[in-house]
């Protein structure tokens, strides 16, 4: 054969491969709004930066006449790309070939793209849509999830990998994506479960529809498995190349610096906070006087409101903020709102990302609930995560900073470099109502006017101890300043800790209370 046959036949090869599931799978799957995989892919990546790879890999199934059938590609496309200029490793399973479902040579091949992203060093994004292992490759299957999900654990802290739910995933299809550090889910085409509708009747003769079994609401707003949530799959593409504007390459890298702009002139940081101390307001109104062009990227928004957290830029350069959110139960830290924070702070740490904490909060969410629910293993995650993170860790405490909220939210002794507090800051065991209660209960209970009294007390109470000169006069809190000073104050504390270097005692690893 010629090269002019040779040329022919891998092109009649080619075409074959890339028909996916055929027309009529790809109907079904373009009739629920959801993009091929090739096309995913496309739309994700720079234009025409898209490089494939094993097209032509072929499934190890032999049972169930498995070796008749001809499943293209193994039902995932793995490839190299590049998204805003940088190198991207990717993988997209094919939900119209086998449902996506992961044997044996689909699993080597994301494993391999993944092995190529860990040398290369470059991030790995993963579109899933399958209905997990590949139930008549049996054991292979299995051994196929196990060699991904050690991947994504090596890999974890090194690269950054994104997980894109764009379909049923079900079974080990949704242990990886909860391995990496985000996962994007889209409106009605998203959904994530262990087992499905179908075994679910099986086993428990339960009827349960997958929307509201794990749908993409379901993780973005009870569960906290999905970091971001978009009403279609271009909003989701979007979002993915956003957040890849924030973080670095890998581990050794920074993020991309950005030419400075100052915040919008609608944002007035002097005029935010309400002049009832008990008065709520939108902590990310301060995020956004505090950030260039007050752009703020909010991660996990619709999860545990209490927390706000997300990536903006001081001065041209990423940070991670961390805030309590006073419009939501007072910005308390609660186990969901912890544990929010934490993996937050531990993904900034990993990646050089600094840290700003804005402070406001009445402390951990007292209530048997909570008890239950583990509130101390939890809480206690945010006290490991800020402790353990070595990046700049620079802390605003606005208003309200009470007992172990105070200590937790980044302070000077848990190592913040530079705690500033506004004129505003009450830093105290706790609220002025409960500690005037509790230390001044004779005097109140024998007093011939006891509401009277109690009011004393708390002002008394207030005065002595609801402010940040105390925490100020310990060194605790390095400057008071005005809020309108904030930004200057940390443009200036960000840009010398640029060095920061803290060596920490030699360890295999620690033991957070996961
Ligand atoms: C083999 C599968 C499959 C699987 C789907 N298919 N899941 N083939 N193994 N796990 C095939 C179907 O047979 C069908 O093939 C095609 O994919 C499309 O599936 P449908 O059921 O028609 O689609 P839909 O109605 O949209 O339902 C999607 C689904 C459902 C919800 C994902 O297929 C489902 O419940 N699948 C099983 C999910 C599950 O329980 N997986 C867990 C596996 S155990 P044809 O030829 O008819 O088009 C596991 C353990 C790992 O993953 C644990 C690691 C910790």
């Amino acid at each position: 054969m010629g090269i002019k046959q040779k040329t022919s036949e891998l092109q009649h090869r080619m075409r074959e491969a890339l028909m996916g599931g055929g027309d009529k799978a790809i109907e079904k799957q373009k009739a629920i709004g959801k993009l091929t995989a090739r096309e995913r892919i496309i739309a994700l990546l720079d234009p025409k930066s898209f490089h494939e790879y094993d097209l032509f890999a072929k499934h190890a199934g032999k049972d169930f006449d498995m070796d008749k059938k001809y499943l293209p590609g193994d039902g995932v496309i793995t490839g190299t790309g590049s998204i805003n200029g940088h190198p991207v490793c990717i993988y997209a399973q094919d939900f119209t070939v086998a449902g996506g479902s992961l044997g044996w040579m689909h699993a080597k091949k994301i494993a391999k793209i993944m092995d190529h992203a860990m040398n290369l060093k470059v991030p790995i994004i993963g579109i899933n849509d399958s209905g997990g292992a590949r139930i008549q490759e049996g054991v292979n299957s299995l051994a196929g999830y196990g060699e991904i999900f050690y991947r994504n654990t090596q890999a974890s802290g090194v690269i950054p990998q994104i997980s894109v739910i764009l379909g049923p995933c079900a079974g080990g299809a949704v242990y990886s994506p909860a391995l990496t550090d985000f996962v994007f889910v889209v409106e009605n085409i998203s959904k994530m479960f262990i087992t499905g509708p179908e075994v679910i009747k099986t086993v428990l003769g339960e009827e349960i529809s997958m929307e509201e079994l794990g749908g993409a609401r379901v993780h973005a707003e009870i569960t906290g498995n999905a970091h971001f949530f978009a009403k279609s799959e271009e909003e989701c593409f979007n979002q993915i190349k956003e957040l890849f504007s924030y973080v670095p390459w890998n581990n050794m890298k920074k993020a991309d610096r950005f030419s400075m702009k100052p915040p919008k002139k609608t944002y007035k940081i002097n005029a935010i906070l309400p002049s009832d101390p008990k008065t709520p307001y939108d902590v990310r109104d301060v995020i956004r006087a505090l950030s260039d062009d007050s752009d703020f990227f909010e991660v996990q928004e619709l999860f545990a409101a209490n927390i706000v957290i997300g990536f903006g830029r001081i001065n041209g350069d990423t940070v991670g903020y961390v805030a309590n959110q006073p419009e939501a139960l007072a910005g308390v830290l609660d186990v969901d709102s912890s544990d929010k924070a934490a993996r937050f702070i531990r993904y900034c740490d990993a990646f050089n990302i600094p840290l700003v904490t804005l402070v406001d909060l009445p402390g951990y969410l007292p209530g048997i609930d909570q008890e239950y629910a583990g509130v101390i293993r939890h809480g206690a995650k945010v006290l490991y995560a800020y402790s353990e993170a070595t990046v700049p860790k620079i802390t605003v405490i606005m208003r309200k900073a009470y007992g172990g909220g105070y200590i937790a939210m980044c302070s000077n002794h848990l190592r913040a470099d530079f705690v500033f507090a506004w004129p505003t800051a009450e830093i105290a065991v706790m609220g002025p109502e409960g500690a005037a209660n509790i230390i001044f209960r004779k005097e109140i209970q024998t007093a011939e006017n006891p509401e009277e009294m109690r009011k004393k007390m708390v002002e008394e109470y207030k005065e002595k101890f609801a402010n940040p000169y105390v925490a100020a006069a310990y060194g605790y809190v390095d400057a008071v300043i005005e809020p309108k000073e904030t930004r200057k104050m940390l443009i200036h504390s960000l840009e010398i800790s640029k060095s920061k270097k803290v060596e920490i005692p030699y360890k295999k690893h620690g033991i957070p209370p996961f």
